[in-house]
């Protein structure tokens, strides 16, 4: 077999392990192997890559980054908190995108130099630089909100779409300039410096909490950025994974828009988020009467019911409970209760949140109930446990047809016999409004940081 042959069956089999390892991300009890194979896939294409450039006797310059980039790499995912996630996942897809570009650009600068820049060729440099470019900047905007190095309110000024319109505008009409007309070096830089202007102009009017969204669009371009340089490279298996990356982030945008009962448009331009910095001050809101709660009275609730769904959200990773609502589900279970967990598709901050900080705890899959699959299930529910959730049970979402989350599929958690609310204060979630289900009769609450309160159940249960 010749090696061209050799390698294009590398490429062929690092594809099919790209793409039957995102078919097994699909459920959460199949992720892991998935997450292997994909990896088994990059290795190999590396191990290709590096049998290609054997004699380049660019080693000594090729050897470092890599060692750099792994140890880099390992080291800040064992030590990333799961709250601290979508900024690290932007922080790695700006370096996707970054890098595409960086390669297409010394492409153009070689292609000229040799006299070889053709528009054949040209066409596909300049998409990787301005999508590659745009997502580098406006990742590195999207960690830089996440992480609060800067205000994660939407930036808004007057005329702000009209600018970006005009500037898209610009960098179009001088990549054309360059594919056609001189292809100066000077006017490529200034090319590259708008493309990155761009990125940051166009993440910095959307809220922080709209992040999550952004960087899974921002990933699609780098997937597209990707497939671009694939063509200038001619590499299949860059144009095949690149491909594969820009269709699922497209897909999970549009399945995380929808699930927010939003569109793609609204995320981008509406500035929504703007309100939970202030939000957190909104005590009481709508009004009514709220049935505050003890550990004391909760504990024989738990012990002598049936069933109990623990519903997790967004404070439940922020107090990091998982572990703590495993070992009360645990102690209910030794007492004959049955429990399940109601997973929403955009409970906390990122797709997936609940079921890996579950799953970090050990909670078997088969308990992790889907939305449309539990929701069923509350109307004979004993008691169901809200752990730091809050939008994704807001039953306004059904009724209030003038809240801005009305339309949002929630999880009906109204309907069971009992609901407790496990949260430190009356203030709102992402959305900044206000939840009606904390007045209702047959809704009890638990103020409290989220661990502490459940590891005071816990010992209390310990007593029935
Ligand atoms: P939220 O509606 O954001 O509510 C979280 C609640 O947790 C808050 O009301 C907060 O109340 C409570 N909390 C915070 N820290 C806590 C702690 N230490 N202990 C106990 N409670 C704590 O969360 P959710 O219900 O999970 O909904 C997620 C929201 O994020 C949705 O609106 C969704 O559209 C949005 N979103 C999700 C995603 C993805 S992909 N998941 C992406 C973008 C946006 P206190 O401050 O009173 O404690």
């Amino acid at each position: 077999m010749q090696p061209s042959a050799l390698t294009t069956l590398g490429y062929m089999v690092t594809a099919i392990a790209f793409m039957f390892g995102i078919q097994l991300l699909r459920s959460p009890a199949t992720a892991r192997q998935g997450n292997r194979i994909a990896a088994v896939g990059m290795l190999l294409v590396l191990g290709i890559t590096a049998a290609l450039v054997h004699n380049t006797g660019n080693w000594p310059l090729i050897i470092p980054p890599i060692v750099i980039g792994t140890v880099i790499g390992a080291v800040s995912s064992r030590l990333v908190r799961m709250t601290a996630m979508p900024q690290m996942v932007a922080l790695f897809n700006g370096m996707g995108g970054g890098s595409a570009a960086l390669i297409a650009a010394q492409d153009f600068r070689t292609a000229v130099a040799n006299g070889t820049a053709h528009p054949d060729i040209t066409w596909a440099i300049m998409v990787s630089c301005i999508i590659g470019s745009l997502s580098f900047a406006g990742s590195l905007v999207a960690f830089a909100k996440l992480q609060e190095l800067m205000p994660g309110r939407p930036l808004k000024y007057r005329l702000q779409s009209a600018v970006n319109g005009l500037l898209l505008i610009v960098i179009l009409a001088l990549s054309v300039y360059l594919i056609v007309g001189d292809q100066n070096l000077t006017l490529f830089a200034v090319f590259i410096v708008l493309s990155l202007l761009l990125g940051v102009l166009f993440v910095v009017p959307i809220g922080g909490a709209d992040m999550p969204v952004i960087i899974s669009l921002l990933n699609s371009f780098t997937g597209l950025a990707a497939a671009s340089t694939g063509f200038v490279l001619s590499n299949d298996v860059l144009i095949v994974s690149g491909a594969l990356v820009g269709a699922s982030g497209t897909i999970l945008t549009l399945a995380m828009s929808k699930a927010m009962n939003r569109s793609l448009f609204n995320v981008l331009f509406s500035g929504f988020g703007s309100t939970v910095e202030s939000a957190g001050s909104a005590a009481g809101g709508e009004g009514g009467t709220i049935h505050p709660t003890t550990v004391e009275d909760l504990a024989p609730l738990l012990a002598f019911a049936q069933l109990v769904i623990f519903v997790p959200g967004y404070g439940m990773a922020v107090a990091r409970a998982q572990h703590e609502v495993k070992e009360l589900a645990d102690e209910l279970e030794k007492r004959g209760v049955t429990v399940e967990y109601a997973i929403h598709p955009v409970a906390g901050r990122m797709p997936g949140h609940m079921n890996v900080l579950l799953a970090e705890a050990n909670v078997p899959y088969t308990q992790l109930k889907e939305m449309d699959a539990v929701n069923g299930d509350f109307p004979r529910t004993d008691v169901a446990v809200v752990i730091g959730a809050n939008d994704v049970v807001n039953p306004a979402a059904r009724t209030q047809t003038n809240s801005p989350i009305y339309g949002m599929p929630i999880l009906n958690v109204d309907q069971a016999k009992t609901v407790v609310v496990l949260k430190r204060s009356m203030a709102p979630g992402f959305a900044g409004v206000d939840n009606p289900l904390f007045y209702k009769p047959n809704t009890l609450m638990l103020f409290g940081d989220a661990r502490t309160s459940v590891a005071a159940l816990i010992a209390e249960v310990k007593k029935q």
